[in-house]
């Protein structure tokens, strides 16, 4: 392993996260963000102390269909602690998926199902649960699902993925063993394709509405060889089952939480922002800003096209605004009546063109400049600020009645400030 990785695996266990109580707030369930941070410094080692006790029959994984994640978790359990609080553990449950949901079901209808779980509850693809009766369902982007993959096909646009459900599961590591289930090793675990069975969608009308896959494809990162899984699941201390199951030589595993956007440090590390300069030309004051994605594998921001980052540029004097512009990062969709469309369910659906897109590319440092006008203060200060949004909806859970309420997520990336002379001075 090495230091950055190590340092990152330590930059994991601060607490430095979203708020809970925000996104909780929301109805998103990612609280864990911290918990699991947690459980890898500390509890962690705990959890893997109360290993299957001696003599108790082997958890049992099911040879004809689905498993639950909490049978893999009793033996993997150092993975299974990180992955229960991840946005694949929560896809379905979580407050913005299910209003999102709602909100289909009820424009589009019940093909919203097999729009939407394939993804969101990819166990539907073996059995056919589409109305979420059996818990395992519900588990969402589970364990036994992403180790039933075998193989992938991104040519087959209409299913990517070639899965076999039953006792065999499928990862990356060579010659493991388990008392439990057969295992295969393959290639296909550590490479993007195998997040692009998910992380790359076109909807009916062959918009892409997520590209992450082929933003990174196009990417240096993409042709250096790093794959999503590098940035997204490094390596971390534990085991990869607990230590009564197996001893192994080395205690290492692919950090399961797999988190993006939702964990601002990340972000943070990834984007920057610097204060140019400014220049006078006539009456008019050029402000000019230089925003880059540093670290950010694919577009910045990428995936669902409601995540937008917005850079504020505000002039102020003695603390009064002065004047204010904002600039977005953002990919917008329209339907084929060329309205903007502003929810998830209506860009999943109904997407039928691209009427703009200024996100940042991989690795891509834009300069920005920023034209202000009949600027009269005699002492200014010029901020930028560079805040990442997201415009949804969310169901909120008030005494066991359910609402969806709008809600909008914004977070402070960086702030930069300077002061000016102004015009004449
Ligand atoms: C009885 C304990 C036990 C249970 C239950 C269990 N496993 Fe395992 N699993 C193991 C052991 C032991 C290994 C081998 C670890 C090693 O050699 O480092 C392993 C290895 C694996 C690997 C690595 C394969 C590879 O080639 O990379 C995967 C993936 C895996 N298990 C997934 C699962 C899933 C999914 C479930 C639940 C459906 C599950 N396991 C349930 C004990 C268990
Ligand atoms: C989104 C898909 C996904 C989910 C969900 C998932 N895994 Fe994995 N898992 C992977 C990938 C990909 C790797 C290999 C990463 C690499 O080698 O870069 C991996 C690696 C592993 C390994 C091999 C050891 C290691 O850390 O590399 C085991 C064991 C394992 N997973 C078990 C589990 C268990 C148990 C769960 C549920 C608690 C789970 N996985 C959930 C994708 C997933
Ligand atoms: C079976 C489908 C599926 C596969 C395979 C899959 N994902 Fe995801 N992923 C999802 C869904 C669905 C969400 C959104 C969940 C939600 O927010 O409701 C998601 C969310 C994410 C997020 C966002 C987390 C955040 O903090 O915002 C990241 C990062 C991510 N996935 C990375 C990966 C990587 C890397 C791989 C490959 C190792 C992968 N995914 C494989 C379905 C998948
Ligand atoms: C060089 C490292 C790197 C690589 C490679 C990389 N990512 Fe990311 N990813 C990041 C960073 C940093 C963020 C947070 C900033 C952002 O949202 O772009 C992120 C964010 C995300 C998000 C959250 C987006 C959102 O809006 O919530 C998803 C999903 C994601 N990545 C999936 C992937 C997939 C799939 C791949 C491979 C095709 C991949 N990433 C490759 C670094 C990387
Ligand atoms: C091809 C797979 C796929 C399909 C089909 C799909 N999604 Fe998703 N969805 C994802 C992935 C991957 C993400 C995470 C994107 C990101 O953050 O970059 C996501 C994220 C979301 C989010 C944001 C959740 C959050 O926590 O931020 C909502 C809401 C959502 N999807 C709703 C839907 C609805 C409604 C449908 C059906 C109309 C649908 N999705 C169909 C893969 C899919």
């Amino acid at each position: 392993m090495t230091i950055r990785q190590l340092s990152r695996a330590k930059s994991l266990s601060r607490q430095s996260r979203v708020p809970f109580s925000r996104w909780r707030s929301l109805g998103l369930v990612v609280g864990a963000w911290s918990v699991g941070a947690v459980a890898w410094s500390s509890s962690m080692a705990q959890t893997v102390e109360t290993a299957p006790e001696a003599g108790k029959p082997l958890p049992h994984v099911n040879p004809n269909g689905w498993t639950s994640s909490a049978v893999c978790g009793e033996c993997h359990q150092a993975i299974h602690a990180v992955w229960q609080h991840s946005l694949h553990a929560n896809a379905w449950t979580n407050g913005i998926f299910q209003a999102a949901y709602q909100r289909s079901v009820e424009t589009y209808g019940k093909e919203s199902a097999r729009a939407c779980l394939p993804c969101h509850t990819p166990t539907v693809r073996h059995g056919q649960d589409y109305d979420v009766e059996n818990p395992i369902t519900a588990e969402g982007v589970t364990c036994d699902f992403c180790h039933s993959i075998s193989a992938v096909d991104l040519e087959d646009q209409a299913d990517p993925v070639r899965f076999s459900v039953g006792k065999t599961k499928y990862g990356p590591l060579r010659h493991a063993q388990s008392p439990a289930h057969e295992i295969i090793d393959t290639e296909i675990h550590k490479r993007s394709e195998f997040c692009a069975t998910c992380h790359e969608y076109r909807n009916a009308n062959g918009v892409a509405v997520l590209g992450t896959y082929s933003e990174w494809k196009g990417s240096s990162y993409a042709k250096r060889g790093k794959q999503c899984q590098d940035c997204h699941m490094p390596l971390v201390p534990g085991r990869v089952v607990a230590i009564d199951v197996k001893r192994q030589s080395n205690d290492l595993v692919n950090l399961h939480d797999i988190s993006g956007s939702h964990d601002m440090d990340r972000v943070r590390e990834a984007v920057k922002l610097e204060l140019k300069g400014y220049e006078w030309v006539g009456d008019r004051l050029w402000i000019h800003v230089l925003v880059t994605n540093a670290g950010s594998g694919h577009c910045f921001p990428t995936g669902m096209p409601m995540h937008r980052a917005v850079l504020e540029v505000t002039i102020e004097e003695g603390g009064t605004i002065v004047d204010r512009r904002e600039i977005p990062f953002e990919i917008v969709m329209m339907d084929k009546k060329r309205r903007p469309l502003r929810h998830e369910h209506e860009v999943m659906m109904k997407a039928a063109s691209v009427w703009s897109d200024s996100r940042l590319k991989p690795n891509e440092q834009r300069e920005v400049e920023i034209a202000f006008r009949d600027i009269k203060a005699t002492k200014l200060v010029l901020t930028a600020k560079l805040y990442y949004m997201y415009s949804t909806e969310t169901i909120v859970d008030e005494e066991g009645e359910k609402r969806i309420e709008p809600a909008e997520m914004k977070f402070l990336l960086v702030s930069k400030q300077n002061t000016m002379k102004p015009l004449g001075g």
